[in-house]
């Protein structure tokens, strides 16, 4: 259970001063995908160190692409010369399961890619047959086979595509068919997300032709050629929702910086609604908590709702808050992992199906636990800043894959916590 190392936390150290927000773990991996679609040099700035972008660059490697990562100056330059005719081996591809957002470019520049099926991870099944549907009226043909996706496309071509429900990787796959393949592709209820619009602008600095990007229509005529380019990777919304929840729940007056607040509204309007004071400027925001608020309910939703990503972390602050908290799932059927743990640590919850019911007023009390997915991880380290006495956390791959330097921020801000 120790081998990836643990975090001890000293609870109750209120948090203060300032803190700078990393580049988005969501945004590099599908910026990264497109490196397949454009001979030459790319190079992303703003890269967070996390295993996930490691994972993804094997990825890349076993198609013909070289890489550099200068992770003190958060730089990746991923050099194109040509995508090779190899699959990924399924030692690498099951690393990662974000490895399904080769797909869609790999389909329009050689034609052909198998792959392990993703098949679920921890927090639910995560079906990729909306990908899949998509990329066959684009004109490829797949089958499945002994758990792999083998998938043809002599042609990669225009289509109208209507997705039944927002799935975020599922848009990223049909833009980055869509910008090469012959004709016009037109996407209608595609999903909303930051991410996307970022990988949109960079696909757009490469010479991509999409309209409507941030909205539900996005219509792409597909060029014949994209050229590599440069791009800064948007600030991680999750990391600056999890600083939030942290300091709401802690206590303290933090400035958290490089982030317009915009993008996690849905987190900061929950925050007021449970008493905490917020302060929003341009690229920043500012969180002063008592350590004491009231409870409130949430509905995860795709953006710009309250995001799924952060309702580990917020149900870890409602277990402290005054009242009951109704927290409902509606992305992923097992997201509640962080509960049993959670209730090791004094914490009062329920689960019935997607509906968690939190009973707040307790002060919970240090433990020894372990993560069971990323945003779990950073639940229970919240949970372990709010305890009386010492959390040890442990599993921190998971946190890894997804936090670069979480800890240290903590540290930095006043926290007693330590990685071993
Ligand atoms: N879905 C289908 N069929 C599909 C695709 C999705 O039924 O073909 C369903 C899923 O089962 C889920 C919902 O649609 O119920 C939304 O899933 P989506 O496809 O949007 O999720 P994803 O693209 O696999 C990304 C993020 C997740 C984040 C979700 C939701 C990346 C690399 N991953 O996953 O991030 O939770 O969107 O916002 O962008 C995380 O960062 O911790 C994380 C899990």
């Amino acid at each position: 259970m120790n081998n990836d190392g643990r975090i001890l936390i000293c609870g109750g150290n209120e948090l203060n001063g300032s803190v700078c927000v990393n580049g988005s773990k969501n945004a590099i991996l599908p910026l990264l995908s497109t490196t397949l679609l454009a001979e030459g040099t790319h190079t992303f700035t703003n890269v967070p160190d996390i295993s996930d972008v490691g994972g993804f660059l094997e990825v890349l490697q076993c198609y013909g692409l070289k890489f550099f990562w200068d992770k003190s100056k958060k730089k990746i330059t991923v050099i194109n010369e040509g995508v090779n005719e190899e699959d990924v081996p399924p030692d690498i591809a099951k690393k990662t399961r974000v490895s399904v957002i080769a797909l869609g470019p790999l389909l329009s520049v050689r034609g052909h890619v198998k792959l392990p099926y993703p098949g679920g991870c921890g927090i639910g099944n995560r079906p990729i047959d909306l990908h899949l549907k998509a990329m066959s009226k684009m004109g490829a043909s797949i089958f499945i086979s002994n758990n792999y996706i083998h998938a043809i496309c002599k042609e990669s071509r225009g289509a109208v595509i209507d997705f039944i429900l927002n799935t975020v990787t599922g848009t990223q796959n049909v833009i980055s068919a869509a910008v090469l393949s012959k004709g016009t592709t037109t996407l209608t209820n595609a999903a909303l997300e930051p991410e996307i619009v970022d990988q949109i602008n960079y696909l757009i600095k490469m010479g991509a032709k999409i309209r409507g990007k941030g909205s539900r229509i996005l219509v792409i005529d597909g060029v014949s050629k994209l050229k590599a380019s440069t791009y800064r990777v948007m600030p991680d919304r999750v990391e600056a929702a999890t600083l939030a929840i942290a300091i709401a729940g802690v206590g303290g007056n933090v400035v958290v910086k490089n982030l317009d607040p915009a993008y996690i509204q849905s987190v900061l309007l929950r925050l007021e609604a449970c008493g905490v004071h917020v302060e929003r400027g341009k690229d920043f925001f500012k969180i002063k908590s008592a350590g004491q608020f009231d409870a409130s309910n949430i509905t995860t939703l795709p953006y710009p709702r309250f995001p799924t990503d952060a309702q580990a972390q917020f149900m870890a602050i409602m277990c402290k808050a005054k009242g009951v908290s109704i927290i409902e799932e509606t992305i992923f059927e097992n997201r509640f992992q962080q509960v049993p743990e959670l209730q090791r640590m004094g914490a009062d919850i329920t689960v019935k199906g997607s509906i968690a019911v939190v009973r707040g007023g307790k002060s919970l009390s240090g433990a020894e636990v372990g993560s069971t997915d990323i945003r779990a991880a950073a639940s229970l380290i919240i949970a372990g800043l709010m305890a009386e006495g010492e959390t040890v956390v442990n599993n921190l791959h998971y946190l890894d894959r997804g936090y670069d330097q979480l800890d240290v921020k903590f540290k930095s801000l006043g926290a007693d916590i330590i990685r071993e």
